[in-house]
């Protein structure tokens, strides 16, 4: 039996987050410059259904039989079983591996269990399709995030810009310019699920005010897809700074993520914001291509821990 790798990609939200779990869109894009790689390899000479699981960057060698079962990889292991159901599991060794920052807002959680569906789904002779790949996957992300909205499987699943709406089907963005996004780290690690049930209870303190901010942040990500079809900067710009003060009225910015938001600003983007669930994590700004190196630059002197830019291609 061959080794069979299974990949997938980061990925950013640009607008919408934390309004999209009340059911307002938001457009999010994989990030190709990093990824989550599953190895299994066959097991020879042990039993059959003996799985060894290794993810050396946290520290993780064991047996599967040893894992809680609401431990995400086991439980991504776990699952991916139960929906093929093999008549017989040769024992195997899954061998995990990443480049995604962990709880910063890039979708590390879903590109591993997305890497280990497709991996494990392959290496039983059963490639399982996205849909059913990306619904796996949003089961597991109920371990991560409590009540994910489902953006991040989708788009790490499908490694495609979206515009994403609980509920609705899948639609990809039109681009008509490249865009240059600079995404910096605060280095302040914040788990989602935090966030999303700190907003919860503020929701549920004063239900109208809130429910009027997420459907502000849905007006915005509406504008924001025919902005980015039109490749108008400035107004994509302009877009970005107002959803980060609606995302402050959310109380999940913070000091260090708006001190990198200013930085970006004065430096020449022309928009920026933070991204993911917040109160640490990234920040994301729009700049014009000739203004990167700049923007990346007073980021660092910012205090950024790291920056990555990546390109959103136009589509055809
Ligand atoms: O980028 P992340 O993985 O931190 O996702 C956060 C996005 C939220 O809207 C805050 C939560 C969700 O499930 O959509």
């Amino acid at each position: 039996m061959p080794v069979i790798f299974g990949k997938a990609p980061g990925k950013i939200i640009l607008f919408g987050e934390h309004a999209v779990v009340y059911g307002q869109p938001a457009i999010a894009i994989p990030v190709l410059d990093v990824a989550a790689t599953a190895r299994v390899t066959p097991l020879l000479g042990a039993g059959p259904g003996r799985v060894h699981v290794q993810a050396h960057d946290i520290h993780l060698d064991t047996l599967l039989s040893d894992l809680p079962e609401d431990h995400p990889i086991g439980a991504a292991i776990r699952a991916t079983l139960a929906e093929i159901t093999p008549e017989y599991t040769p024992a195997f060794t899954i061998q995990l591996d990443s480049t995604i920052p962990i709880s910063a807002g890039m979708g590390s959680g879903a590109a591993v269990t997305v890497a280990i569906i497709r991996a494990l789904s392959a290496f039983l002779g059963r490639p399982l399709p996205d849909e059913q790949v990306s619904g796996l996957a949003y089961d597991i992300e109920k371990l991560h995030h409590g009540t994910p909205s489902g953006i991040d499987n989708t788009v790490v699943t499908y490694q495609k810009p979206v515009y994403f709406q609980r509920g609705e089907a899948l639609q990809t963005l039109t681009l008509s310019h490249p865009t240059h996004w600079v995404i910096a780290d605060t280095g302040e690690k914040m788990p989602t699920r935090e966030t999303v049930s700190a907003v919860r209870d503020l929701h549920d303190s004063a239900p109208e005010t809130y429910d009027a901010i997420f459907a502000e942040i849905g007006q915005i990500v509406r504008a924001a897809r025919q902005s980015l079809a039109q490749g108008d900067l400035p107004r994509l710009g302009g877009l970005m700074d107002r959803n980060q003060s609606l995302l402050e009225s959310l109380q999940v910015s913070s000091p260090s993520l708006e001190a990198l938001i200013a930085a970006a600003r004065g430096a020449g983007a022309v928009g920026a914001k933070l991204s993911g669930g917040g109160r640490g994590g990234n920040m994301i700004a729009l700049a014009p291509p000739e203004k990167v190196r700049q923007v990346e630059k007073a980021l660092k002197d910012a205090g950024a821990v790291r920056i990555l830019t990546t390109i959103l291609r136009e589509t055809t």
